[in-house]
């Protein structure tokens, strides 16, 4: 066993900061938390500047969102964290730098109330808590059900007339405050009081607006919510995004209303009229055991620009976020060398304060035999902070192959991805809706060009039409069988360094081959399924093998910072929700949470993060939209490159989850997503694809839902045939976690490791009867072996 390994057997552990403090929820943390979530911060409205607040300005505070903050959503990705700033919190700090002046009786109106329903609803709902804890696995691990968090949430109190005209004598502005909360196993619904707005928030902001002349709004959401409302009240000036800020989310906030930060977010979605205007919304829920991924490719602002009629839907289009400045763009050039494309912009701040601007490249490609989307995101660039006057040129640049579509019928060539003839068209600008067509164009010649010729993989069998670019609909092929061939397991592609083990009892050096060849038919079982917790860990562990010395290697949950289970009392750092995360489009800041947060995951001895979650926002209903980033694939994978190589740069292990084409929560073990090989080429499968390329994470996890007909932890075409031998993975596939699949099966299809738990009996017993050979075994333990090395 290497030495460094001994800091996984041992508790409590050594801080890592610096100085020798802790780094976990150390303040540089919180300062980078609160940091990331101003940065992700949108502005959605501002008519006649009304933010940022005057210097000393006198406001008050509406709605129970002003003191009854959501830092994140529930289930696995909650955070359990030392304190919480609301927007309350964060006001008063600016008020005693003179910044603000709140109207104290309402402020501490609502903080009473707060704090009387949470008296009568806190045992409720620890009550409930209690029992589900009494559950098997699944449950019982120190996380809460998203469906008790939400029953507990503490509703919106009535204001008596003289609560307001009081307010409103004492403050010329008001804001209210409006929150979401959602997770894990529980959905959304398209009703007042979680999609749409609730009666008592309309009366609310009906009776506010009546009594101020000046109005903001700040949304701590976790997802798409409806914006009509806000849009076309003319009553309400400014409305702020906030998102779900993690641990100073509130002061965030404050940052940006008080002007000391100027907002530079950009949505990763596109806010619609109404819930009916996705296109994945009818069939959302309608069946239990499937989802039909009808819209296809057009999925977002895919949709919305390209499909007839559909760009009038849109309220906040998909890149857009306003600034207390205004940016000029000029310069607007590009240029193919060899097989890469650049686009130069120069960016100036025309307006009074510094500010920052994210560039957006978007391409159409020639509509041709198979239909494009109107617009696809290649590239983006966020300027530094630009002082007024100041400009920055910014040069971001593609492969030409990133323009390729796949061709899943053989329309031209089967499985192959190809650039159709024609023009390829280049919008830069600051939102998907407000882009300059570039005067460059770049010419295919040929019929079309094959860029990738690759093989027919996770087909459906039974999606009957999908949309086409004209909004038309398309009979696909239906029948046929789902593969379930058991390959030849790829042979490990990129070695990792390799490092002679040795076994302590008789001190021989041996290779990782060598090390996996001596352990015994039960040992290799053993070790391709979880273990029980160790230290503060509870999500399990992997490795474990006394004989071998094998430490456990704890795996913790990810994404929006290190959850532990609340009785360890080790509070964590709650990060911004991955959504905020991308809405900062700074890959670089994105970069830097990755890096912290993965030095909390070590110091509390831990080893895989499990986190990055980068699942499709195909419909804003999925209860975890807030841990994924975008409705984009591309935006969607930069950011997880970005947080897989912060983590990693520490020696932790990621877990890319959840491969694939999960985008919904109820149901979601037997739901099969019925969707078209292009649709999981172009879409669902984009995101996983850059991230493992760009920086190849040490785990992917399957997900629970079934995939065309399949479980995703037994998909050969998956895990072996798209992950390993088309992407190159040699990291650990590992299940998501409970997942009732078949152990055997998932072992001949190369997912290595089943969490929590394994099932070694049941392995052994298949290795008697010759349905799993020993060397399905090792090849799983291998890869293992050789990713447990790369710990530090
Ligand atoms: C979630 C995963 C999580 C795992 C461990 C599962 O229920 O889907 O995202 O990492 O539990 O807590």
């Amino acid at each position: 066993m290497p030495e460094r390994f001994h800091r996984y057997l041992f508790q409590p552990c050594l801080p890592l900061g610096k100085d020798g403090k802790k780094a976990t929820m150390c303040q540089e943390h919180l300062d980078l938390a609160r940091q990331a979530a101003a940065e992700g911060a949108v502005l959605l409205k501002n008519d006649k500047n009304t933010l940022p607040l005057a210097q000393g300005e006198k406001i008050a505070l509406f709605g129970i969102a002003t003191v009854d903050y959501i830092k994140g959503g529930t289930g696995s990705g909650d955070v359990y964290t030392a304190y919480l700033r609301s927007n309350l919190d964060g006001l008063k700090i600016k008020e005693q730098e003179g910044k603000v002046q709140i109207y104290q009786p309402l402020a501490e109106f609502y903080r009473d109330f707060l704090e009387k329903e949470r008296a009568r609803l806190e045992p409720l709902r620890w009550a409930e808590v209690r029992e589900m804890e009494k559950m098997p696995y699944g449950f019982a691990r120190s996380r809460e059900d998203s469906r008790i968090r939400l029953k507990y949430k503490v509703g919106e109190p009535e204001l008596t007339d003289s609560q307001i005209v009081s307010a409103a004598a004492f403050a010329g502005t008001a804001m209210i405050s409006l929150s979401r909360i959602s997770g894990e196993d529980w959905d959304r619904i398209p009703r007042p009081g979680d999609y749409y707005l609730s009666e008592a928030e309309k009366t609310l902001i009906d009776r506010v607006t009546a009594a101020f002349s000046k109005v903001i709004v700040v949304l701590n959401v976790g997802g798409v919510i409806d914006t009509k409302w806000l849009a076309e009240n003319r009553k309400i000036g400014a409305a702020l995004l906030t998102w779900q800020g993690g641990t100073e989310g509130g002061l965030a906030a404050a940052d940006i209303l008080c002007g000391d930060v100027n907002p530079s977010g950009k949505l990763t979605d596109t806010f619609a009229s109404s819930f009916d205007d996705y296109p994945s919304s009818a069939g959302f829920d309608a069946h239990v055991e499937y989802v039909d991924y009808n819209e296809d490719i057009y999925v977002g602002y895919r949709y919305f620009e390209t499909i007839p009629g559909a760009k009038e839907k849109v309220i906040y289009p998909f890149g857009f976020g306003l600034s207390y400045t205004s940016f000029a763009l000029s310069g607007l050039h590009a240029f193919c060398d060899g097989d890469a494309i650049t686009v130069t912009a120069t960016v100036e701040n025309t307006g009074r304060v510094p500010g920052k601007e994210v560039v957006q490249v978007y391409y159409a490609a020639p509509q041709g035999v198979l239909g494009k989307p109107a617009k696809a995101l290649i590239a983006f660039q966020k300027t530094k902070l630009l002082a007024p006057g100041e400009r920055q040129t910014l040069a971001m640049t593609f492969p030409v192959n990133d323009m390729a579509s796949y061709d899943d019928l053989g329309k031209l060539q089967k499985s192959a991805y190809l650039l159709e003839q024609g023009a390829y068209r280049f919008y830069v600008g600051t939102s998907v809706a407000d882009v300059t067509e570039l005067a460059y164009a770049y010419e295919v010649n040929e019929a079309y060009r094959v860029t990738q010729q690759l093989v027919s993989r996770c087909y459906p069998v039974a999606l009957e039409e999908r949309m086409l670019s004209d909004g038309s609909m398309e009979k696909l092929p239906v029948g046929g069988t789902v593969n379930r061939e058991c390959p030849v397991h790829t042979p490990l592609t990129a070695q990792p360094p390799r490092e002679a083990l040795h076994l302590n009892q008789v001190g021989i050096q041996i290779t990782p081959e060598e090390f996996v060849a001596q352990m015994t038919d039960g040992e290799l079982a053993e070790l391709l399924g979880g273990k029980g917790n160790v230290g503060v860990s509870n999500t399990c562990t992997f490795g474990g093998n006394d004989r071998l010395k094998i430490p456990r290697f704890a795996t913790a949950d990810g994404p929006a910072g290190l959850r532990l289970g609340w009785e360890c009392g080790i509070p964590t750092t709650a990060w911004p929700v991955g959504t905020l995360l991308a809405c900062t489009w700074d890959t670089e800041l994105v970069y830097k949470v990755g890096e912290a947060g993965a030095k909390e995951v070590k110091e509390n001895n831990l080893a895989i993060w499990l986190t990055p979650a980068l699942n499709i926002h195909r419909n804003p209903l999925c209860g975890r939209n807030f841990e994924y980033y975008s409705e984009d694939p591309y935006v969607s994978g930069k950011m997880a490159s970005a947080m897989v190589k912060g983590i990693q740069s520490q020696k932790v292990g990621t877990s890319v989850k959840h491969f694939a084409a999960n985008n919904k929560e109820l149901n979601r073990t037997v739901s099969d997503s019925r969707v078209s090989e292009r649709a999981l080429r172009e879409i669902y499968l984009k995101g996983f694809e850059i991230c493992v390329k760009e920086a190849r994470p040490w785990t992917v996890m399957t997900s629970y839902n079934v995939l065309n007909g399949i479980h995703t932890s037994e998909s050969v075409d998956l895990t072996e045939g798209i992950l390993r031998q088309e992407w190159g993975f040699d990291g650990i596939v590992t299940t998501d976690w409970g997942v009732k699949n078949d152990p055997v099966l998932e072992v001949r299809v190369g997912s290595d490791m089943k969490m929590p738990n394994g099932y070694p009996e049941e392995l052994l017993e298949a290795l008697q009867n010759g349905t799993l050979t020993r060397a399905d075994l090792e090849v799983c333990a291998l890869r293992l072996v050789n990713t447990f090395l790369k710990f530090e």
